[in-house]
């Protein structure tokens, strides 16, 4: 009873709020029942920031104030990116979106399980000046999540200015997983940007292509990013939020990873040890370093390791029939030359400095059970992924603000198997697939498969997922069981991409 008048508050303030009004949303009468635990206010607006000696970097940044509830539901952060947000599972949330741009805008939940309306749909964007109010009720599990803007054709400009955050579930039994605690954990948001102290932003022909790729890397919005560390066990939640760069992430001494979680939470089972991971736009992974196995006062680097498969060279001998046989050295070179950075440069995302402290043994972590088997599908669905004239599709479509096809329709509370493939024609290009309002798991990678430089450090397959990266050639599938009824959507989540249309609406209703 008392949850039904909450969704329809939320729905009517929702309409109202989308409606673009300058004043502020109208709050609901407070009712016992029907106040949220926390009220967070979240304002994108333009600012300074310093990324490196020189001049101040004009960016776009999100500020936040806790209105209600819990002071510490906002870290904030000491660069450019916005405060990360600590929320609990259960907990009822209204966030209140101030757009102070200059341009559209809208925040989407990336990863979270909420309600059509609160999904940031571009078609809710509001004007400059206007504000748009989000109530949920956290849904996920504890688990590594962002935000960013998501208005139609601004997304890849307005997150490379800086708009973007954490936003991080935590749950009561995590403490008895024997997992770090908050003290022995780090965030680390990793973004490529051009040199120089210029987040300018420009679409050529080239970035519409394999999207926008910088030649340095920040590490929660610092160059040459230092973290000291205690020679312990640390958790480490690693998140791409570049626009359209992969890593191959390592650490420098080649010690492997130990993989605990996933885009949606922890693994279930063991850790799983990988020697490199790959790690997409807007994936991430949880890791758990020991590193009091490194030498006291030892420094060591988490580096993106080089590889040749995804260069333009490479694709481009591909399409061309050459079999990548262009790919890696001489043309991948020549390319870089005329083309700027390329995908699969060496690059080093931070480093670490170990302590003189006494060493902390590491203690036996205890993830979850592994979840029962995927059940038997309901429905099957089918969508080619294509890239062609420099542009991307779904089955041949590209984005329409509020059309959905039938191959886009989903059964509400039943498991549908959803089968992507890359069909490699035109330009063959792996393309990072994200869905809203859901998190899955991959059933089957069928094909080319990864190409060999990249394949040992693919760990998706393994957890829940919001985000998987498909490769020319794959075929993956996917067994989804949404929850939320509504429009959501899906699309490629290399932001150039995404703004060029490779983005669908899909409908998950009873
Ligand atoms: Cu992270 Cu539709 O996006
Ligand atoms: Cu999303
Ligand atoms: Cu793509």
């Amino acid at each position: 009873m008392a949850n039904d008048l909450w969704t329809r508050r939320r729905v009517l303030k929702a309409i109202a709020a989308a409606a673009g009004s300058a004043a502020a949303p109208t709050m609901p009468r407070s009712t016992a029942a029907t106040e949220p635990d926390l009220e967070l206010r979240l304002t994108a607006a333009p600012g300074e920031a310093r990324i490196r000696d020189g001049a101040l970097t004009r960016v776009l940044r999100y500020t936040g104030e806790v209105l209600r509830g819990r002071a510490d539901a906002l870290r904030i952060s000491d660069s450019y990116l916005g405060p990360a947000l600590d929320l609990r599972r259960g907990e009822r949330v209204r966030i209140v979106f101030r757009n102070r741009t200059g341009e559209p805008s809208i925040v989407h939940w990336h990863g979270m399980l909420v309600p059509e309306e609160a999904d940031g749909h571009p078609r809710f964007a509001v004007d400059s000046g206007g504000e748009y109010l989000y109530e949920f009720t956290v849904r996920n599990p504890a688990g590594t999540y962002l935000y960013h803007p998501h208005p139609h054709g601004r997304t890849a400009p307005q997150v490379y200015s800086g708009l973007a955050g954490l936003l991080i579930v935590r749950e009561p039994d995590e403490a008895k997983r024997a997992l770090p605690g908050r003290e022995h954990e780090l965030a680390i948001v990793i973004q490529d940007r051009r040199s120089g102290n210029s987040f300018s932003y420009s679409r050529g022909m080239m970035t519409q292509m394999s999207g926008l790729l910088g030649d340095v890397v920040l590490a929660n919005g610092r160059a040459d990013a230092v973290f000291r560390v205690t020679p312990r066990a640390w958790r480490l939640r690693l998140a791409n939020v570049s626009n359209a760069r992969v890593y191959k992430l390592a650490w420098s001494d080649g010690q492997p990873l130990r993989v605990i979680g996933t885009d949606s939470g922890l693994l279930p089972g063991k850790p799983l040890e990988r020697p490199y991971l790959v790690l997409a736009p807007f994936e991430r992974v949880e890791i758990l370093e020991d590193f009091g196995t490194r030498a006291p006062g030892a420094e060591i680097a988490l580096e993106s390791l080089e590889f040749s498969s995804l260069s333009m060279g490479s694709m481009m001998g591909n399409m061309m029939g050459g079999g990548g046989m262009m790919g890696g050295g001489g043309m991948g070179g020549m390319m870089r030359g005329m083309m700027g950075p390329e995908q699969g440069e060496p690059l080093t995302v931070a480093r670490f400095v170990i302590s003189r402290d006494a060493r902390v043994k590491p203690s036996e972590v205890v993830l979850p059970a592994s979840p029962p088997a995927p059940e038997k599908p309901a429905a099957a669905l089918y969508s080619r992924v294509s890239f062609r004239r420099m542009r991307g599709f779904f089955n041949g479509r590209d984005f329409d603000m509020d059309a959905v096809a039938d191959d886009e329709r989903l059964p509400l509370g039943r498991p549908t198997v959803w089968t992507f493939e890359n069909d490699g024609g035109g330009m063959p290009m792996p393309h990072p697939i994200h869905i809203h309002g859901v998190r899955f798991r991959i059933l089957e990678r069928r094909g080319d498969g990864a190409p060999q430089d990249l394949r040992e450090g693919l760990i998706g397959d393994a957890g829940f997922k919001d985000t998987f990266l498909i490769f020319p050639g794959e075929r993956v599938k996917v067994h989804v069981v949404p929850t939320e009824p509504g429009m959501f959507m899906y699309h490629c989540h290399n932001l150039e991409h995404e703004d060029g249309g490779m983005m669908r609406n899909c409908l998950f209703r009873a």
